[in-house]
């Protein structure tokens, strides 16, 4: 008799996360400089932290909340959505989510039939495809446009829209390319969405670390979008506090009671001594924000300092915000990025992420997270240097001596 488990068809369509993969690999070497991570490595300011304790001493945390989320904290939300994000919205349209990822996965579950599709620009973040798989949905990638520093591909985006076509989903600022859509983009993407009425899903985990002046919008504040548009947020990164597993979504009121349905089997709520944690965090002094904003910009500025240094082996983008940037790779052995990626992990102890990781248009890039201590990304990419160096002289030399003997073979 068959044994085997009987996984489902969605599963295993799904792949393995490189992420994960590069860090449970990264676990068997010692002292290596690791990229791979979105993941602060600054802890959550102290004020939040008390302010838990407090929750918890006081007995506050230890049963079930609302499953849309404690009122207070919805409040809170409202008024900060309103300051940051020009969104006008009421407690009724918000659900406090298990950070930002349960609020897309929970989206997607409440307007994705079998089959729908879901337009996504790429490269994107796996997580977002692997969302689309799980609710059923067909992923559609439309790729950005990588030589203009991987804006959208709005004509692309037109043409890939189908009868089959529910939602577009994007991230922006996004991961893993740092790019953040320009207004004038996502004015026009709201058009079309409008036009065939689309819903348009948003993963704003990034809002507020932007760079050079560019500026994020959510594409919520848009009147006309205030029916189309599922805006997911995270507090987990703005106040470098990713495990604590906590963030929200805003959408119209109508749909909130539908995505709350999809909400509750994953969750129930979201956890109660997070949600204390976020309350604290958005009532309490921003000022660690721009704290934030202004670290990762000079980590950001360190790592393209140090890429500039190594034309001939990488290629960037020079991302307008999160903390991530997509290098391409320029030496042959970089087309297959899986391979390189663990190549680099074992032979100069350094660890990225696989671009084909982030959809198809992925391939052929790494990866790199800069938020992390500076001395971490110089060790890393001097690392890189040396290895790649070394990789591209043995080439040349290869190379040259094959063309030598070729020369002396021939008549
Ligand atoms: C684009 C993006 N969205 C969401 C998340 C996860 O956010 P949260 O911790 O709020 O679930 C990540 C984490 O790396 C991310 O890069």
């Amino acid at each position: 008799m068959e044994t085997k488990p009987r996984i489902s068809n969605k599963v295993m369509q799904m792949p393995k996360s490189a992420i994960h993969e590069m860090t449970r690999l990264s676990k068997q070497i010692e002292d290596v400089a690791f990229l791979s991570w979105a993941k602060p490595t600054s802890g959550a300011p102290e004020y939040i932290r008390k302010a838990t304790m407090a929750a918890i001493n006081d007995g506050l945390v230890d049963g079930y909340s609302e499953s849309l989320g404690l009122l207070e904290l919805r409040q809170e939300i409202v008024k900060k959505l309103s300051r940051d994000n020009h969104i006008n919205a009421k407690p009724s349209q918000i659900i406090v989510t298990v950070g930002a990822i349960e609020g897309l996965a929970a989206a997607l579950m409440a307007l994705i039939d079998p089959g729908d599709e879901v337009i996504l620009p790429s490269p994107t973040y796996s997580t977002h495809v692997n969302q689309v798989v799980l609710a059923s949905g067909k992923a559609v990638f439309v790729p950005t446009i990588e030589e203009e520093g991987f804006v959208l591909d709005l004509e692309g985006i037109e043409k890939a829209i189908t009868p089959k076509t529910k939602a577009i989903l994007y991230c922006s600022p996004s991961n893993p390319t740092g790019t953040v859509f320009s207004e004038v983009q996502l004015r026009r993407l709201a058009e079309i969405a409008l036009e065939h009425n689309l819903m348009v899903i948003t993963d704003e985990a990034y809002e507020y670390f932007t760079y050079d002046g560019h500026r994020h919008l959510s594409i919520a504040s848009i009147p006309e979008m205030q029916k189309n548009a599922v805006s997911c947020f995270t507090v987990t990164k703005t106040y470098a506090m990713t495990g604590w597993r906590i963030g929200y979504l805003h959408a119209d009121e109508e749909l909130i009671p539908q995505i709350n349905k999809a909400h509750i089997p994953f969750a129930i709520c979201a956890p109660v001594v997070s949600q204390y944690a976020a309350l604290a965090a958005l009532k309490g002094p921003q000022e660690c924000i721009e704290e934030f904003r202004s670290k990762y910009l000079s980590a950001r500025n360190l790592m393209c300092e140090r890429l500039a240094r190594l034309p001939s082996i990488f290629d960037y983008q020079k991302p307008g915000g999160s903390y991530l940037m997509f290098p391409k790779i320029l030496l042959e052995e970089g087309k297959n990025s899986k391979a390189f990626c663990e190549k680099l992990l074992r032979e100069a102890k350094v660890s990225t992420t696989p671009g084909v990781d982030f959809g198809p248009t992925g391939e052929g890039h790494l990866r790199l997270s800069f938020c992390v201590p500076e001395e971490t990304i110089n060790k890393a990419v001097d690392r890189m240097e040396v290895y790649l160096e070394k990789y591209l002289y043995l080439l040349k030399k290869t190379t040259k001596d094959l063309f030598q003997t070729l020369c002396k073979a021939l008549p």
